[in-house]
């Protein structure tokens, strides 16, 4: 568009957010955001599903929501309750689901409905930078809560809690992110579900689920939803097809009791999401969801292992993490003096793409040297390619590692 003179700027109001840079493209190698294998997407089905669906149900697109209603296509729906029962043990129906367009909606309806400027919630202390975002834009205290090697930590949590109340401040809820936790990869367990409940029930807080990544545990076995093993309703449970499927799609979904749900819709003010994204994923997902997911999670594990060695061999003992048992997300701890928000920088001028810690925490200085590796996106040469550009980049900026594939550096550039 050619430049035009007409200045809009004294008519925007106060408290927007900053303006959205212009999309450059992705990087020559790219472990950023929550993307997925290209060649993991089921094209050939969801194909046959649209012409199948189209062919039958066409018509109904006539009508806004379907003639389904406004909490999105019936069978889209029935298929996720009868999932949701299977995988996570949730007994919900049809009707106790709304659709939305991505589990980001669901973010932003769950806080619509919940807070107002200066509220407090608590959430994991590394967690998801688009929940992060979201609630300092909103200005609600976020309280980051550290984890361990399965989730966050319960005994942190009740003091948290014992702290807030000595202070007058009862926080709106608890986001927590059990089921292979991004950016960490952690599962939590049964046990410690059981706790976190009985904490959200003493102090009478509600608990928010975030359950994005619960289709991809490399041995499929996941606990039950916090959402199933809650006796008062005090859960609000979301999840997404984004990583199951295709996040281009655009469809996520909430499951809470209609006292939420109903306050949702009244703030969702789209029409409905996308018909034909749900028509297509009902109509692919009953049938072939189930033999899709494991195929799925075989080839992400694959990645994590290419990953994985590749920084073995070109960080050496400089590159430290644990495997997460599912996901798309590799969290790594370089060494202290590491800053991986100018690592980012030096690395994006070198083509290589990363997630800075610090962005993915309420605590920058605990982040200060992580970073968050997505190994779903690129290819298996990429990640060989990437992690050796990555490392030799974090060598000429930090020093480290001192050694790259085994090759003491130094001594090889003075010989
Ligand atoms: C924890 C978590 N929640 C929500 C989302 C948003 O996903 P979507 O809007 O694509 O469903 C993401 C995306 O990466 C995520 O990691």
């Amino acid at each position: 568009m050619s430049s035009a003179s007409f200045d809009f700027a004294p008519l925007l109001p106060a408290g927007l957010p900053a303006p959205a840079a212009r999309w450059t493209g992705l990087a020559k190698y790219s472990f950023v955001g929550g993307n997925n294998d290209p060649e993991q997407v089921p094209v050939d089905g969801l194909i046959e599903a649209a012409s199948a669906v189209l062919g039958r149900e066409g018509k109904t697109l006539a009508t806004y929501g379907l003639a389904h209603g406004p909490q999105g296509y019936r069978p889209l729906r029935e298929f996720l309750s009868a999932k949701l029962k299977r995988d996570a043990a949730i007994n919900c129906t049809a009707d106790d689901i709304l659709i939305v367009s991505g589990s980001l909606q669901a973010l932003d309806l769950v806080n619509a409905t919940l807070l107002s400027r200066g509220d407090t919630v608590i959430m994991e202390q590394d967690s998801y930078q688009g929940s992060l975002n979201r609630l300092t834009r909103l200005g609600v205290n976020a309280v980051g809560i550290p984890l361990d090697r399965e989730g966050m930590r319960i005994d942190a949590l009740e003091t948290a809690l014992i702290d807030l109340k000595r202070r007058g401040v009862t926080p709106k809820y608890i986001y927590t992110i059990p089921t292979v936790q991004n950016p960490t990869g952690t599962i939590m367990p049964e046990a410690r579900r059981a706790e976190l409940l009985r904490l959200s029930q003493d102090y009478g807080v509600p608990v928010f689920e975030d359950d994005c990544y619960a289709d991809l545990i490399w041995d499929g076995k996941r606990p039950p939803a916090i959402h199933a093993m809650s006796k008062n309703g005090g859960v609000i449970h979301i999840g997404s097809f984004s990583k199951s499927i295709a996040p281009a799609l655009r469809v996520g979904f909430i499951v809470a009791p209609w006292e939420m749900l109903s306050r949702m819709l009244a703030l969702k003010t789209d029409a409905g999401s996308g018909a034909l994204e749900q028509m297509v994923l009902a109509e692919y997902c009953a049938p072939h969801f189930a033999a899709h997911v494991p195929k799925l999670t075989r080839g992400l594990r694959a990645k994590l292992d290419t990953l994985m060695e590749a920084l073995n061999e070109q960080f050496g003992t400089a590159a430290e993490f644990e495997a997460p048992k599912g996901g798309i997300f590799l969290w790594v701890k370089l060494p202290d003096h590491v800053d991986t928000l100018k690592l980012y920088q030096a690395a994006l001028a070198a083509g290589v793409s990363i997630n800075p810690g610090p962005e993915w925490s309420t605590s920058k200085a605990h982040a200060y040297s992580r970073l968050r590796l997505c190994f779903a996106s690129p290819s298996h040469e990429q990640i060989r390619e990437g992690i050796a550009v990555l490392a030799e980049v974090c060598r000429k900026e930090f020093g480290v590692p001192a050694r790259i594939a085994n090759v003491e550096k130094r001594a090889r550039t003075s010989s």
